[in-house]
């Protein structure tokens, strides 16, 4: 069977730095992918009353993640940071564990910079950037969360 993993290196692709970096470069992102995000955060949003934790639901009005279209981190790091001192960087797709723990315990949260097609809207085997800003981030902005993930990230460099 043909792989659908389309974002998934052995090594930095190129473009990217060591750490797996790339820049976000939200000015390429097409009208199309923001309709994407809008399309999936109201989605989302409307099922998270009654099911998702406070501290998320507080995570998406400090981030003020409402705001339409994918997030620029440039806006989003600036309040993350002020919250918790977390930021997220974007990367091309999946990263190898190590890299992957390393980012979290340095405070930095690496997001796949790239968003699903319309075939995708309900399941992508790899996290775009709506999964990982979306579902992840939130939390983030939460203080207590937020040292809890750096301790796993230092957790699983150790193991
Ligand atoms: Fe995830």
């Amino acid at each position: 069977m043909e792989s659908q993993f389309t974002h998934v290196h052995d090594t930095p692709p190129p473009g990217a730095a060591a750490d797996w970096t790339i820049s976000q470069n939200w000015d390429a992102f097409t009208a199309d992918e923001h309709a994407m995000w809008d399309r999936l955060f109201a989605r989302q949003s409307d099922m998270l009353p009654g099911r998702a934790a406070e501290a998320f639901l507080r995570g998406i009005d400090v981030l003020r993640l409402e705001k339409p279209g994918i997030p620029d981190y440039r806006e989003l790091n600036a309040r993350l940071m002020a919250a918790t001192g977390w930021q997220v960087v974007a990367v091309p797709g999946l990263v190898p564990d190590d890299v992957f723990f390393d980012h979290l315990a340095n405070r930095r949260f690496p997001a796949g910079n790239f968003i699903r097609t319309p075939e995708q809207l309900d399941y992508l085997q790899e996290p775009d950037v709506f999964h990982d800003v979306f579902g992840h981030v939130p939390m983030l902005a939460d203080p207590v969360f937020a040292d809890y993930m750096v301790a796993y990230g230092e957790g699983g460099c150790a193991a």
